[in-house]
């Protein structure tokens, strides 16, 4: 258990990552609103451990150590193969005397039990020094080969590149996760030649240098859903697919309705209560948390917001970051919330702009109000109090307040403060002539 062997975790990123063609690295990519690598991190983390690694390259490091911080990057100045990265870290593994976990940084479907079962099985296993994370893929092409004896320890892993067709008929292959027993693992590393066909550093050949030192290598098998890493955006919308599954999975189970849960979008930090109702086609960006009772009507867009009890929203709304409604807020069609706070069954429910306010409870905004709070340069705040009633296609001019119970007249467009209680309306006044219509048409 990791509660009695300490563990030292280490991220596999510094691989260039071409298939994707693109400027970021591969494992800044993102899937359920976060890149891969923060999910593996947060993997990482939840095994108990804060003693974690991240490999880069020297191009890739400033962009990735952004996310990974306060954490360690380890610079690969050359990618000159995945035993060579582990390599890099021996600075820090000749100081470890516990459990060293290899994982990659594209590969961020793993869960936390997965990698725990393994940990453990590996500890368990007294004559082991190495552990590889095995899988049965439908098809192996690419993947190393795990050759095992009667036991079931692995002898060998073989590359692609250095199989024969017999042996690329071996169905056992690796994940990319490995464990290591700390204190001889420095040596082994050393020990490791690129006299193969693809020149490179193979992790691979590990099993076969411990076994001449007299460890053997265990193996346990992994969940073909959680092995799958991103080389190409193909993959990569492959990875969002799984992942979007099983956070629709988690919220249904949570108590929350999704009447078509295939059209919507959750992030890995989405929270969701009970009694929820999600209609066809939501997203939810990053930061959201959704109270009990509260209904999300189809095609809204929310991020960063914080729904309390039973609020309605949508549809065709869009929540921006900074949005906080608190209890029965009603928030409907074609409205845009922005950094602000509706108070106690306060109401937005048609073509509205709200942004950088506070709208006290009970409030009632009515169709095609703006807050108009940007002057070109600086934002400004608007307060709306409690029981304030904003008259249809209203303009409010921040910095503006209006107080408790102030009414606004329809079609005002105001920079002044309305005290609590006042009626304003500032508009220009109708000019109605009886017959000027009928006399012009002769
Ligand atoms: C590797 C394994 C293969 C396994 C497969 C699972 C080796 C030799 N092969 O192959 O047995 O079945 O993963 O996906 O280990 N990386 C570096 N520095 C390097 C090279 C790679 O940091 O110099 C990182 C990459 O960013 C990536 C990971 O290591 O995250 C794996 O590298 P990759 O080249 O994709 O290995 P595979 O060919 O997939
Ligand atoms: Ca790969």
């Amino acid at each position: 258990m990791t509660a009695q062997n300490s563990l030292t975790v280490i991220i596999l990123a510094a691989g260039q990552g071409t298939r994707m063609r693109s400027a970021l690295p591969k494992v800044l990519h993102h899937i359920a609103g976060e890149p891969m690598i923060t999910h593996v991190l947060r993997t990482a983390e939840s095994l108990g451990t804060k003693d974690i690694y991240i490999v880069a390259s020297p191009t890739n490091a400033a962009m990735i150590e952004k996310h990974t911080a306060p954490y360690t990057t380890l610079i690969q100045e050359e990618a000159l193969g995945t035993g060579h990265a582990v390599k890099i870290a021996s600075v820090v593994i000749s100081k470890a005397t516990g459990t060293v976990l290899v994982l990659y940084g594209d590969g961020p479907l793993y869960t936390s039990e997965t990698l725990q079962d393994f940990i453990t099985a590996f500890e368990e296993n007294t004559d082991a020094g190495l552990g590889f994370l095995g899988m049965n893929p439908d098809d192996p092409t690419g993947y190393g080969r795990m050759q095992t004896d009667k036991e079931g320890y692995v002898t060998r892993i073989i590359e692609e590149k250095e199989a024969s067709d017999g042996e690329k008929k071996i169905d056992l292959c690796w994940t990319g996760v490995m464990c290591a027993y700390a204190p001889p693992l420095v040596e082994w590393l050393a020990n490791i030649n690129n006299d193969n066909n693809k020149g490179e550093y193979y992790l691979t050949d590990l099993p076969e240098i411990a076994l001449n030192d007299h460890f053997s290598t265990m193996t346990s098998l992994c969940p073909m859903d959680e092995t799958l890493g991103a080389n190409t955006r193909a993959e990569l919308a492959e990875l969002e697919a799984k992942m979007q599954d099983k956070l629709r999975a988690k919220a249904m189970k949570n108590g929350a309705t999704l009447i078509d849960p295939n059209t919507v979008y959750l992030c890995e930090d989405t929270e969701i209560g009970k009694d929820v109702i999600i209609e066809p086609n939501v997203f939810f960006g990053t930061g959201v948390k959704i109270g009990d009772n509260c209904h999300i009507k189809a095609f809204s867009h929310i991020e960063g917001a914080t729904l309390e009890t039973g609020v309605v929203v949508g549809p065709f709304a869009r929540l921006r970051p900074g949005t906080v409604l608190k209890d029965n807020v009603k928030i409907g069609n074609f409205v845009e919330v922005k950094n602000t706070t509706f108070g106690k069954g306060a109401k937005a429910n048609h073509l509205t702009y709200v942004g950088d306010a506070d709208v006290g409870a009970e409030s009632n905004i009515g169709a095609g109000t703006i807050t108009c709070n940007y002057d070109g340069k600086n934002k400004h705040k608007t307060t709306i109090g409690e029981g304030v009633f904003v008259g249809s296609n209203s303009t409010l001019i921040a910095p503006i307040t209006l107080e408790d119970g102030a009414y606004i007249g329809a079609g005002s467009t105001l920079s002044k403060n309305v005290a609590s209680g006042a009626l304003a309306v500032a508009r220009s006044r109708a000019i109605i002539k009886d017959g000027w219509a009928t006399r012009k048409k002769k």
